[in-house]
């Protein structure tokens, strides 16, 4: 069930990803804050967003990460090599605003990628995925991984919907909701839940196919799933 009372809170959201799945977030209802790891770039990114959507009221504030860190639900959004180390010199914020009942939902949209001679390609991390390393990172935190595969540029067009399937991987059967709940808020996007978070390693690797399809076709692709029950 959609409970709009919760706050989001994005690490990293000054950045493209961050910041349209931010301002979706805010367009569906969510009280959201933009983190960084500065607070004055978090405040100016956020007034220059609300500037490019003077005809809307969006529940959108900006801060450090650890203002982000401690609303109700937790996304990471920085580049891969930044994500461990920013959620464990977040954790106490992190998991101290959850309770043991109900423990922090983290979702994690960090692709891990380099570019070899102008082609994309995937690096497999020790644990398999940027999500698994950020769950071992956060043990009191419940964390899913999702949004790897939309487009920043079409996340942040808010008139028009974003049309793409999302893949969801979590252990845990709360913070697969929670994302699928997030997901779901965005016009067009639609959630779908694939198993634990042992599957969040393809679903990270399977990135740089998509960006390599975008530099051969000059576009941005998107997934879509044919087959599925409505
Ligand atoms: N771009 C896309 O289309 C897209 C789509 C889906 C998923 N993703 C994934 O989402 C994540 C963010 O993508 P993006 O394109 O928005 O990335 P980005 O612009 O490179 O980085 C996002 C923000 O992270 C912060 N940051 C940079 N280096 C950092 C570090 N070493 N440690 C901690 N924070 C750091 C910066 O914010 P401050 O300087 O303000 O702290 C930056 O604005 C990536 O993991 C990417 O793979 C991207």
């Amino acid at each position: 069930m959609s409970d709009k009372s919760k706050t989001v809170g994005i690490l990293g959201g000054t950045g493209p990803a961050g910041r349209g799945f931010a301002v979706r977030l805010a367009e569906a209802g969510y009280f959201t804050v933009i983190g960084s790891r500065s607070v004055e770039r978090g405040e100016e990114i956020v007034a220059e967003v609300l500037a490019s959507w003077p005809d809307r009221e969006l529940p959108l504030t900006g801060g450090d990460n650890e203002k982000a860190a401690s609303c109700d639900i937790v996304v990471v959004a920085t580049p891969w090599e930044g994500a461990k180390a920013t959620v464990a010199a977040l954790r106490e914020v992190i998991e101290g605003s959850g309770t043991a009942s109900e423990p922090k939902i983290v979702l994690s949209m960090c692709n891990a990628l380099v570019r070899i001679d102008g082609e994309f390609q995937p690096l497999i991390l020790p644990r398999g995925s940027i999500a698994e390393s950020i769950q071992a990172a956060l043990p009191g935190a419940k964390v899913a991984a999702t949004m790897h595969h939309v487009p920043a540029k079409e996340l942040g067009m808010l008139d028009e919907p974003v049309d793409c399937d999302v893949l969801i991987c979590a252990d845990d059967a709360t913070a697969a909701s929670v994302a699928a709940e997030l997901v779901g808020a965005v016009p067009g996007l639609r959630p779908l839940y694939v198993g634990g978070l042992s599957c969040a390693a393809p679903v990270e690797a399977f990135t740089p196919v998509l960006l390599q399809l975008n530099v051969l076709n000059k576009t941005r692709v998107g997934l879509r799933f044919t087959g599925l029950p409505e």
